[in-house]
């Protein structure tokens, strides 16, 4: 047993600590997928475009971990959001990953301009075919994602950046009120939150790192999720130990009086944030 705390919902049971793994490639990166399984991870986010698919699935194959234990997240590209392209890209991913079926299949980014019940519907498909467990959106703004839930469509997840310096009470909200684990990226700002003073100054007091308080925070919070990247094993440990790190009312209203509107990822394609 890993001691990792799971999220269940009526759609869903995910391992409320995951391993990101944008950027991890090749052998040291199938290594550190191993790993992270070995340590106790058994939730583990891909996506078409990290091209990194084959050496997840290698290393899953290589823990010898058996399929049902493990949560596994991959997501289509914002470009391959057509009824038949959105087919054809979750067939490649579970061939790359050589999977029967994903835990989790979300759409990566909206794109302007899509067909959105189209595409939500194509998933549910996918889902009731046995093809995905779950089905989520990533990216996705509080007016759009209410137009994504009006479509009913039986989403599970919502996957956006969150971290002690992004305000995501919109989201989060909507995401409760309609029974969705909110799964929050980039919840070590891509690596910028491990030199945050007021992190530091709070893990100090509690023999805990910056990175690790900021992992606490997001991991204390009902219905949240987070999927830290890391490469480094002492990294990965680190990141299952936060799950330990008590914060006290003073230091969550010190986290509180952050600023909240950084954002680490923005891409020129990003949707209107506050649509
Ligand atoms: N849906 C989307 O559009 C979307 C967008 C962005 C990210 N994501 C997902 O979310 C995952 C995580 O986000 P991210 O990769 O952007 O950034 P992140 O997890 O916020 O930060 C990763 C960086 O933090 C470092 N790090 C990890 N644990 C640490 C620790 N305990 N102490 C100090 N540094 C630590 C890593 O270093 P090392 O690797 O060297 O150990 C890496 O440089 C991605 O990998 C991906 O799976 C999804």
């Amino acid at each position: 047993m890993t001691g990792i705390p799971t999220i269940t919902t009526p759609r869903l049971s995910m391992p409320k600590l995951g391993l990101g793994t944008y950027g991890l490639s090749g052998r040291e990166g199938q290594r550190a997928v191993e790993s992270a399984l070995a340590l106790g991870y058994r939730h583990l986010d891909t996506a078409e475009m990290y091209a990194n698919e084959e050496i997840v699935g290698a290393a899953i194959r290589a823990s010898g971990l058996p399929r049902q234990e493990l949560f596994v997240t991959t997501k289509v590209w914002w470009t391959n959001l057509a009824p038949d392209a959105i087919r054809a890209a979750h067939a490649a991913s579970l061939a790359r990953l050589g999977l029967d079926y994903v835990d989790l299949y979300h759409i990566h980014w909206p794109a302007p301009g899509m067909d959105l019940a189209a595409a939500l519907a194509t998933l549910a498909a996918l889902m009731a075919e046995g093809r995905t467990r779950a089905i989520g959106v990533c990216n996705f703004p509080p007016g759009l994602l209410r137009a994504a839930l009006a479509t009913g469509a039986p989403l599970a997840a919502l996957q956006v950046e969150y971290h002690c310096l992004l305000d995501q009470s919109a989201l989060l909200s909507l995401c409760r009120a309609n029974g969705l684990v909110l799964t929050a990226y980039s919840p070590l700002g891509k690596g910028h939150l491990a030199e945050e003073p007021t992190l530091a100054r709070i893990g100090a007091r509690h023999g805990a790192t910056a990175s690790q308080v900021a992992l606490a925070w997001l991991l204390r919070q009902e219905g949240v999720a987070a999927i830290p990247k890391a490469q480094r094993p002492e990294s990965q440990r680190a990141n299952l130990a936060a799950l330990g790190v008590p914060l006290d009312a003073a230091d969550l209203a010190a986290i509180a009086a952050l600023p909240k509107d950084r954002r680490f990822v923005n891409p020129a394609f990003a949707p209107d944030w506050a649509a």
